[in-house]
């Protein structure tokens, strides 16, 4: 469970009065749970203990700085896919080591950064990030060659496609036959034969990420059992696979009790692999939404309630919108919102759309952006509000500030990070003087 609950009406994050927050840094504002983030962290750690795995928060589904050092502390390498996260990881204090690096299109410079360990031109090199997980034998060409030119030793993975359908959303697929990610795995035994033994590039991992917002562990079991007698043809042929990437994906509790907890997938994945990890198999795992999602919310002020259709539908006009959080409007996807201070018999018993308390009423929650898209919830049961009123749009942490734009001229929003009673602002506001900066050419 995360920690954002009410107490005599009122919204908490741990400690930490969420009206009061809002109250002086303003909305839209993100908060995050450190104790939530931890904690969910531990828990996939604890799950797959016996793998003893490395645990790679994927930080594009979060990467405020801030968040990515709590989880560093927290024992936690990092999954980047470009120079930018590559970057912020590096902020965060994470060892290089612990760093994997996806992606299907890494341009040349990020790949140089990495095989620096992070350090950008001028900087002082370090040694390469753990391991590059590769999508082509293009890019393992074009690697290899820098690795090569640059006199240093990296690791690669092979990113495969093990042909299984799993996940949400059509666009969050990934492992099926007309994804763009990963290469068959017909193809990818012939390059591990091909390129295992190669001194500045060694490839000798494996690296599978089916899909997101997956619910059940069998995706996973179809998709390893796949990638296993891959690897075991391989060692027939006297090649060894050393690491195994099993990405991420796990679903997150968006509507409580409707996703399976980390154990619940460990307990089909773990014994696929232990023994292979008592001969030797590292495994990585990649997880993203199952940590951040639930430890984070939006915090959005109402700005207008309107009346339309002649009276008949309700709109919630709020100040944060599909520029703050885009995932209602791109994958149709769910959040509960609530108000953050209620009377008591509206605090809410769980976090779904249906909802049996007295006195509710049915309103279309909308942003300020001129797009008929921009909504965060259709005909949702809510109590009722009032301009001023504060409202929490929960579930935000996985891929809500990450994939905020400042479409319509919207500055960003700020972030908060709370630990105990304590508050912290971990990205400013922007300013309208921000949104223009790189615009503003000197010298006309
Ligand atoms: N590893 C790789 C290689 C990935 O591409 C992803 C997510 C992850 C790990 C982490 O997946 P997670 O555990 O968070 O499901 N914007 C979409 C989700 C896109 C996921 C992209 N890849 C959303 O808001 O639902």
């Amino acid at each position: 469970m995360d920690d954002f609950h009410y107490r005599d009406g009122e919204l908490y994050c741990e400690g930490v009065r969420l009206s009061e927050v809002a109250a002086e840094v303003g909305t839209p504002l993100y908060v995050y749970s450190r104790g939530t983030l931890v904690e969910h962290a531990s828990k996939v750690r604890a799950a797959f203990a016996e793998l003893n795995p490395l645990v790679c928060f994927a930080v594009k589904s979060c990467p405020n700085i801030h968040v990515l050092s709590a989880l560093a502390e927290s024992g936690c390498g990092m999954d980047v896919v470009s120079g930018g996260e590559l970057r912020r990881a590096r902020l965060a204090g994470v060892d290089p080591s612990r760093i994997v690096f996806a992606g299907v299109g890494k341009t040349d410079s990020e790949i140089r950064d990495a095989l620096r360990g992070g350090a950008r031109p001028g900087e002082e090199p370090g040694d390469p990030i753990g391991l590059f997980n590769i999508e082509s034998e293009p890019e393992y060409e074009v690697l290899a060659t820098a690795a090569r030119s640059m006199g240093v030793r990296a690791r690669a993975a092979l990113r495969v496609n093990p042909g299984v359908k799993a996940g949400g959303h059509a666009y969050v697929e990934t492992a099926t036959e007309s994804s763009k990610f990963g290469v068959d795995l017909d193809r990818a035994a012939q390059l591990l034969e091909r390129f295992s033994h190669e001194k500045h590039l060694r490839l000798s991992g494996v690296h599978l990420h089916i899909g997101s917002s997956i619910v059940t562990p069998e995706p996973y079991a179809e998709a390893i059992a796949r990638v296993l007698a891959m690897i075991d043809t391989l060692a027939a042929k006297g090649v060894t696979v050393d690491t195994l990437d099993i990405g991420g994906g796990f679903g997150a509790d968006y509507q409580t009790g409707d996703a399976p907890t980390a154990a619940e997938f460990a307990r089909v994945i773990v014994p696929m692999l232990k023994g292979r990890v008592e001969r030797g198999l590292r495994i990585v795992i990649e997880p993203g939404r199952s940590i951040s999602a639930n430890a984070g919310v939006l915090l959005t002020r109402v700005l207008y309630v309107k009346l339309s259709g002649g009276g008949a539908r309700k709109f919630v006009v709020c100040d944060a919108g599909m520029n703050t959080l885009i995932r209602p409007a791109l994958y149709d996807a769910f959040h509960f919102i609530w108000p953050t201070s209620v009377s008591p018999q509206h605090e809410p018993i769980r976090r779904s759309a249906t909802m049996d308390l007295p006195g509710l009423e049915t309103c279309d929650v909308v942003g300020p952006v001129c797009e008929s898209g921009d909504f965060f919830a259709k005909d949702r049961l809510m109590p009722m509000v009032a301009r001023g009123d504060l409202l929490a749009v929960f579930a935000a942490g996985a891929y809500g500030m990450s994939m905020a734009s400042r479409y319509n001229s919207h500055p960003l929003p700020a972030e908060v990070l709370v630990s105990g009673t304590h508050a912290k602002v971990v990205r400013r506001r922007e300013t309208l003087d921000d949104l223009v900066e790189h615009e503003l050419v000197l010298g006309g």
